[in-house]
């Protein structure tokens, strides 16, 4: 395939007049110069082949006879050459159609015929220089589109690349929580034969089996506490990779039902902690279109998050209320836990990825962020160290 190598135009544009005959350089020159064309004068075939090579015009005044070889064969060679086969060239003939046709299949793009009438001269370059112009035009937008689809290659093996990665993520993830599943119910039903066994100890043994029966608790404990932990990040990481991998499915989403769900998978974990879980104002939000699993694992990642840092009895609510422009709602998650420093807070939301206890994997917040934006939303926090922290995002409703 010959690539057409492409010269910018020249401001202003440049014009090679190859002519042996000094008399028609000097008055072409005279001509174009006056019409503010840059003019480069060549009075052999070799020397204008020199001079397109070191410095490439804009358009060529080819003379037809010149002393070393003929125009027409200069015309072709600069047809067959991937770097001049678009430079516009004029062929200077006299006015026997024989010459013209030589000139048409050698290549030319137009004549002019001897003795040159200025009119049909500047009507001629112009026309050619335009035409140069348009080549222009699409030879810059043709490099953007390839640079755009070379781009567009690159984002969609990503994707794929994303995909596959998601697929492997969530089948790791599903055969881990699997293998786990043994371990967390074994632990438990380890603990109750335990506890069976060592009550069936003769007394004289008594002191000791108290002392192994509390090793063996820890041991089960701490067995069952890293299952779940496991558990917990793989979840995260299956979430948060599919979150950035899988299309929104939007529906209408019933933000009152949802919380409930989230209240309802969370409460075991708040009544232990002695948390209450309140809700405000979410009975008259209006239906939302949103994708109702993605906005489940805001909710519950925010409202998770909370729990886990109360270290005494205390609040979380899940406010929500539509704002005043009538095309939004927006959510707040507020709980009177121990809140963050002023640091923590800037940088939680602009980095997350980063945890700050133990077992965690510092991907909830990203997973809620991903998905607020993947809605079109926003989200903020604030918080006040000793006072609770305040997760508001707002969301379209359509
Ligand atoms: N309600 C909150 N109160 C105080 N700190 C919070 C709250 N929510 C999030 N954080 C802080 O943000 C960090 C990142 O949270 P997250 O991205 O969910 O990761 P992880 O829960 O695995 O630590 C937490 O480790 C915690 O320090
Ligand atoms: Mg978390």
């Amino acid at each position: 395939m010959v690539v057409a190598s492409w010269c910018p135009m020249h401001h202003p544009p440049q014009i090679l007049i190859v002519d042996d005959d000094g008399d028609t350089r000097s008055y072409l020159v005279d001509a174009l110069q006056g019409h503010g064309y840059r003019t480069l004068e060549a009075d052999a075939g070799q020397v204008a082949l020199h001079a397109i090579r070191d410095e490439p015009p804009d358009l060529v005044l080819l003379d037809v006879h010149l002393p070393d070889q003929l125009g027409y064969d200069i015309c072709q060679r600069l047809r067959d050459d991937s770097d001049t086969t678009l430079l516009p060239v004029i062929l200077m003939t006299g006015v026997s159609t024989e010459e013209r046709v030589k000139g048409i299949e050698a290549g030319a793009d137009d004549f002019l015929t001897k003795p040159i009438n200025r009119s049909e001269l500047f009507a001629r370059v112009r026309s050619l220089l335009r035409i140069k112009e348009y080549h222009e035009v699409v030879q810059a937008q043709a490099i953007q589109l390839r640079a755009l689809n070379r781009e567009l290659q690159v984002k969609l093996e990503q994707e794929t690349q994303l995909a596959e990665v998601a697929r492997m993520v969530g089948d790791i993830g599903h055969d881990v929580k699997n293998l786990l599943m043994p371990i967390l119910t074994g632990g438990e039903l380890l603990q109750e034969e335990l506890e069976e066994l060592f009550a069936k100890l003769p007394p004289q043994d008594a002191q000791q089996a108290r002392d192994s029966q509390e090793r063996c608790t820890d041991l089960v404990e701490t067995v069952r506490k890293c299952a779940q932990r496991i558990q917990a990040q793989v979840r995260d990481l299956a979430d948060c990779v599919k979150g950035l991998s899988t299309p929104l499915r939007k529906q209408p989403c019933d933000i009152a039902k949802l919380v409930d769900t989230v209240y309802l998978n969370l409460r075991v974990l708040a009544n232990r902690k002695k948390i209450d879980l309140q809700t405000e104002g979410l009975a008259t939000l209006p239906c939302i279109q949103a994708d109702e699993g993605r906005l489940f694992k805001v909710i519950y990642n925010l409202v998770g998050n909370a729990l886990e840092e109360f270290n005494k009895e205390g609040t979380i609510t899940v406010r929500g209320k539509l704002e005043s422009d009538g095309q939004h709602i927006c959510l707040s998650v507020a709980d009177t836990g121990p809140g963050m420093s002023p640091e923590l807070c800037s940088t939680v939301l602009q980095k997350p990825g980063v945890s700050h206890k133990p077992g965690g994997t510092g991907l909830g917040l990203k997973i809620v962020k991903d998905a607020v934006a993947a809605h079109n939303g926003e989200i903020t926090v604030e918080s006040e160290l000793g006072h609770g922290t305040a997760f508001h995002i707002r969301l379209p409703i359509e």
